[in-house]
C-alpha cells in the first residue's frame, strides 16, 4: 500500500483551506477528498452541523458516522505520539491500537473504541463506541491540521448510492445542494472505503468492513490476529450498526449482476427483459468474450483489472459511468476468492442487491 498519495493531485490553496475550514467552524459542510472516497465532513463536537449531514445524505439518524483527525505535524512513524490526539475522543488506548495507528495511520483503516463521554451521542448513533481514522491524503491531512479539531464524515453521497471518489462525483451526487463546498483532491487512489476494526470490546479485534489493509497484512505487520464477525458474536444482532452492514449499498440505478467465470450467457439468459443493451466487465487476463451469436443483444465490454488493488480503484468510477450511459444491464465477474478481494467482493455484492430503479430495491435491513 502507498501512504504516499495523490501527488500529481490539485493541491488546494492555502486560501480554500481557510474558507472550508471558516466554514466547518460556521457549522457549515465541506466535502473533501481522502485516499479511500470524498467525505461529507462536519464539526464533530456541533450537533446541528452533524445534523445537517443525516439530512443532506438522506441516512438514518442512527447510522454513525466517522471521526476523522489529523496526524501529529510530524510525519516519522517512530516519532508519532498518538496518544493525545485520540485522548479527547477515547476511553482507553490498548497496547493493540497503538501498533494499529503507528503501522497504519495516516492511512486507510478506521478503529472502533469505547468513546470519550464527551463525543456527541449524535454521530455515534446513539451507540458507546466511537470511529476514528486519520485520512493520508494531503488535502485531508490539511484541513485537519488547521481545523485543529475533529471533523465527521461519511461517503459524500446520497444513502445506499454509489460513493464518490472525484470532486465531479460529489457535485453531481448533491446537485440540488449548490452552496457545498467541495475541495478537490483529484480521484481518490484506494477507491473503496476504509477498513474497519473494531477494538471497543477489548479483548478481540474484529472487522467490520473490509477494505485495502487485509486482515493478513494486519497480521504480517503487527501480529495482532483479527477476527471475523461470525468467529466471535454468536447473536448477530448485537453487531454495531454498519450502514455498510446494509444488504444493499453501493448501488447504481442501472441493474447490476455478477456473473461466474465463463457464465456470461447463462447470467444474460436469467434476465430476458432487460438484455437488450448490455455493458460486461471482463478481466483484463481474458481474451475477448464471444457474444457475436446474441442477435438481439447490444454487448459492450470494459476491461477490468485483475489486480484487486487496481481494480477498488477503478471500481466506483466505472459504475458512475456505466450508470450514465443508459445500460439495461451491468454485468461484472465474480471476483476471486482470496482476502485480498474481500473489499471488492462486499461493495459488489451489496452494489448488486441495491441496484436498478428505485422501485426495483430490496432493502431489507
Ligand atoms: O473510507 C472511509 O471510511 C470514508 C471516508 C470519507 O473516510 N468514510 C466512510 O463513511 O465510509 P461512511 O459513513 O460512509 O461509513 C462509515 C461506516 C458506517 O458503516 C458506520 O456504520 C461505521 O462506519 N461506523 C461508524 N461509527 C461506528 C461505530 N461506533 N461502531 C461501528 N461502526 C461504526
Ligand atoms: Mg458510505
Amino acid at each position: 500500500m502507498s501512504r504516499d498519495t495523490s501527488d500529481s493531485a490539485p493541491l488546494q490553496s492555502s486560501a480554500v483551506i481557510h474558507e472550508a475550514v471558516q466554514t466547518l467552524r460556521n457549522g457549515g459542510l465541506v466535502a473533501f477528498p481522502t485516499e479511500t472516497v470524498y467525505g461529507l465532513g462536519a464539526d464533530a463536537r456541533n450537533p446541528e452541523a452533524i445534523k445537517k449531514i443525516f439530512t443532506m445524505k438522506g441516512r438514518p439518524s442512527n447510522h454513525p458516522l466517522i471521526v476523522h483527525l489529523a496526524a501529529p505535524d510530524k510525519f516519522d512513524q517512530t516519532q508519532v505520539d498518538w496518544v493525545p490526539v485520540l485522548a479527547p475522543w477515547v476511553r482507553d488506548l490498548s497496547e493493540n491500537a497503538l501498533k494499529l495507528m503507528n503501522t497504519f495511520w495516516p492511512g486507510p483503516l478506521t478503529l472502533v473504541f469505547k468513546k470519550d463521554k464527551s463525543v456527541l451521542s449524535d454521530l455515534t448513533g446513539g451507540q458507546d463506541t466511537v470511529a476514528i481514522r486519520a485520512p493520508a491524503h494531503p488535502v485531508a491531512q490539511e484541513l485537519l491540521r488547521k481545523f485543529k479539531g475533529g471533523v465527521v464524515a461519511p461517503s459524500a453521497n446520497r444513502f445506499g448510492k454509489v460513493s464518490p471518489t472525484s470532486a465531479a462525483d460529489v457535485r453531481s451526487e448533491f446537485e440540488g445542494e449548490l452552496g457545498l463546498m467541495v475541495l478537490d483532491g483529484g480521484d481518490c487512489e484506494v477507491g473503496i472505503e476504509s477498513t474497519i476494526i473494531d477494538l471497543s470490546s477489548g479483548d478481540h479485534a474484529v472487522l467490520l468492513r473490509p477494505g485495502l489493509i487485509t486482515p493478513k497484512a494486519i497480521f504480517a505487520k503487527t501480529g495482532i490476529k483479527i477476527y471475523q464477525v461470525g468467529e466471535v458474536l454468536k447473536d448477530l444482532d448485537s453487531l454495531p450498526r454498519v450502514s455498510g452492514n446494509l444488504k444493499a449499498h453501493y448501488a447504481p440505478t442501472t441493474p447490476l449482476r455478477l456473473y461466474a467465470p465463463g457464465r456470461v450467457l447463462d447470467t444474460l439468459s436469467e434476465f430476458p427483459d432487460t438484455k437488450s443493451r448490455v455493458a460486461v466487465a471482463v478481466w483484463d487476463s481474458e481474451s475477448s468474450l464471444v457474444l457475436e451469436d446474441h442477435p438481439s443483444i447490444d454487448v459492450e465490454e470494459i476491461v477490468v483489472s485483475s489486480d484487486a488493488a487496481t481494480f477498488a480503484s477503478h471500481l466506483y468510477r466505472t459504475l458512475r459511468d456505466l450508470d450514465q450511459q443508459g445500460w439495461d444491464l451491468i454485468l461484472f465477474p465474480e471476483p476471486p476468492t482470496g482476502e485480498e478481494w474481500d473489499g471488492v467482493r462486499d461493495r459488489l455484492q451489496r452494489a448488486c442487491f441495491g441496484s436498478g430503479p428505485p422501485s426495483n430495491n430490496h432493502d431489507s435491513n
